[in-house]
């Protein structure tokens, strides 16, 4: 499963670079507008600094203008994926970026319905939004399932991207389904490193090695 990490912030996704671990980037507008900076600077420094996919979203409702943007977008860097929203007008821009080997991220999904669509546009990812649904009593881990499951028993190509995650919980849940992608909020990806009896553990260990009056170097 690869790691995307859910941010705009320069300096937070330098920093989990350079763990090694992550595998690509998503943005939306909520996020550049979060960070201050201005758009085409953002995906370009982002771009820089990971080597994997950048979703950069095109703020445009009809296709014809999602067109012109996406192909903005996409001259920014090698790298970049093309994110349009789950509308009438975003699978037709999809379908168009497709056509021309351009890759897509369709986001805002919220239904298996809406999914089979994206997959028949040629999307490259599926964005399933768990938490948003949980959020209004739905079941966000089902959908994924229901999506991985019907992707299957398809052989769509398109990969299925977990987005709006809240919780570790949700990674693993995600994981267990098979899920291609999870896209993370730097803070939910810091916690996952966690857990109280590496902690303990961890400081037993120290102490009992200060007792030998060792150093390995
Ligand atoms: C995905 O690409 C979106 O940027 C993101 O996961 C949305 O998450 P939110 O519901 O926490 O805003």
């Amino acid at each position: 499963m690869k790691i995307f990490i859910d941010s705009a912030d320069i300096n937070e996704i330098k920093s989990l670079n350079d763990t090694g671990l992550i595998d690509g980037v998503t943005t939306n507008p909520s996020l550049i507008a979060k960070s201050g900076l201005n758009f085409i600077d953002a995906i370009e420094k982002i771009c820089k600094i990971v080597d994997g996919p950048v979703s950069a979203e095109v703020t445009a409702t009809d296709a014809d203008t999602m067109i012109l943007e996406g192909k903005k977008l996409s001259k920014i860097a090698s790298n970049v994926v093309i994110k349009v929203p789950l509308t009438v007008d975003g699978l037709k821009a999809c379908k168009n970026f497709s056509n021309e080997n351009i890759k897509v991220n369709v986001t805002l999904c919220f239904s298996a319905a809406q999914a089979i669509l994206a997959a028949k546009a040629g999307a490259t990812y599926i964005s399933p939004f768990i938490g948003r649904l949980d959020d209004i009593g739905a079941d966000g881990i089902n959908l994924i399932s229901e999506i991985v499951d019907i992707y299957d028993l398809h052989d769509f190509k398109t990969e299925v991207l977990a987005a709006s995650i809240r919780s570790v919980q949700d990674i693993v849940d995600s994981a267990k389904l098979g899920v291609h992608v999870a896209t993370i909020p730097p803070k939910i990806l810091q916690s996952m490193y966690d857990h109280p009896l590496t902690d303990k553990g961890l400081s037993t260990f120290l102490k009992d090695w200060e007792k030998t009056g060792q150093s390995i170097l």
